[in-house]
């Protein structure tokens, strides 16, 4: 401590009146809980993950969108590209992402080069600013169509970007896969009965076996909807929207199924076994139920979708299992966040959505989210207010000693 009168600068100002520490340290008080937000938020967060598409005109901001999922709790989003406003926009909210290469980009993957070009763009990056991304999937529902040589280039694109992950010193922290139609079974019931269409089982056999080195998920979109869109009269809907039933028993392996969707998955997994995979985890990389739909889509009512996502909810939440693995919770990711005015096809299509664009509730989902009005903080006004924080931080601290 400088001697009084010595003449040099003093170090330390002189004490404030205690009004202003005061104030201060109140102000202080109130950017705390802004601070912890980011925490509470990931410690807290629902095992669940959803969907966030875009193929509409009329969605609100990035920015806007990670309060409002925040406000869910909701800590992990598919997307179907690597936008890189979504991923910006959620940096340091430890939200976890899947990002997608589209199809039209699926054949060009199979060069190392184009491969590890894709990589160094859209999700280097990223990664560096901390973005948290654990999966990159190549293509979506390639065997749903018939473009054999997208489906002929799909494994080693796989193989292609996993390699370049592994040249870049990303192994082991991105899993690659592909999401697959349900289309891609022939026989889903019993499910002890699963079995992968002929079509599909050349492909298949090696695809399973890269999933099974790498320690990838097998992702699998499943819509008991369709199911019961199709044959309303025979497919009991508490069957479909996992409300009390009878259930169905699998003849062979004795279980009873209380909802399709498990019944779904348990007929995956009886497919990739029945080729010689028992280690190959099973995802659920989307499912829903329309809130609308045309004439001929009966069952798409707000309430169907309402009970469906509810319940669907609390069983996840309860890291429920399949009949198959009860120990084992089902990753589930909902499809889909908000309504998507620009999807081609019947009117369901574009009525999937938890949310309006405005950030208003479709149905009751049984949890609740909240769309700022316009964009409160952006990623430069957070670091705005934590260096703030820092400052007042170090202030009150100077203050008080
Ligand atoms: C592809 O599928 C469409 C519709 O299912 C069909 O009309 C078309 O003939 C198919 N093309 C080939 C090459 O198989
Ligand atoms: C990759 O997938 C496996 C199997 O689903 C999972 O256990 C693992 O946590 C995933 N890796 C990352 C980085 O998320």
């Amino acid at each position: 401590m400088a001697a009084a009168g010595s003449g040099r600068p003093s170090r330390t100002a002189p004490p404030a009146p205690l009004p202003s520490k005061l104030i201060t340290a109140c102000f202080f008080a109130l950017l705390l809980p802004i601070l912890l937000t980011e925490e509470v938020a990931v410690a807290d967060a629902l095992s669940i993950g959803v969907n966030y598409g875009q193929i509409a005109n009329n969605l609100p901001s990035p920015a806007r969108v990670s309060w409002l999922l925040r406000s869910m709790r909701i800590s992990k989003v598919k997307l179907y590209d690597a936008d890189p406003n979504v991923l910006r926009a959620f940096l340091g909210t430890g939200v976890e992402f899947v990002v997608g290469i589209g199809n039209e980009a699926v054949p060009a993957m199979v060069s190392p080069a184009a491969a590890q070009a894709w990589l160094q763009q859209h999700l280097v990056p990223h990664l560096r600013a901390g973005a948290r991304v654990t999966c990159v999937t190549v293509g979506n529902e390639v065997f749903k169509g018939n473009d054999t040589a997208l489906q002929a280039a799909v494994l080693p694109a796989m193989e292609s970007v996993h390699r370049a992950l592994g040249a870049l010193g990303l192994q082991g922290r991105v899993n690659v896969t592909t999401a697959h139609s349900l289309d891609i079974m022939g026989v889903s019931f019993p499910p002890s009965a699963g079995a992968f269409h002929p079509a599909a089982l050349p492909h298949l056999q090696l695809f399973l076996g890269f999933l099974s080195a790498t320690r990838a998920p097998f992702l699998i979109n499943c819509y008991p909807y369709f199911a019961y869109k199709d044959d309303p009269a025979r497919v009991p809907l508490e069957y479909v929207l996992f409300q009390p039933n009878a259930g169905v028993a699998d003849p062979h392996t004795g279980l009873r199924y209380d909802n399709m969707l498990y019944a779904q998955v348990d007929a995956v997994y009886a497919a990739i076994q029945a080729l010689g995979h028992t280690d190959v985890e099973v995802v659920v990389s989307e499912t829903g139920w329309p809130s609308r739909g045309d004439p001929d889509e009966p069952g798409a009512t707000p309430e169907n979708a309402g009970t469906y996502i509810r319940n669907l909810l609390q069983r996840i939440e309860a890291k429920q299992g399949t009949p198959l693995r009860p120990a084992a919770p089902v990753g589930v990711y909902v499809f889909a966040l908000f309504n998507e005015n620009l999807k081609p096809g019947p009117a369901s299509e574009r009525n999937y959505g938890l949310f309006y664009p405005d950030g208003s509730p479709v149905y009751n989902a049984g949890v609740h989210g909240y769309l700022p009005p316009m964009l409160v903080v952006s990623n430069a006004a957070r670091q705005v207010i934590h260096l703030f924080t820092l400052v007042t931080i170090a202030s009150v601290t100077f203050v008080l000693s």
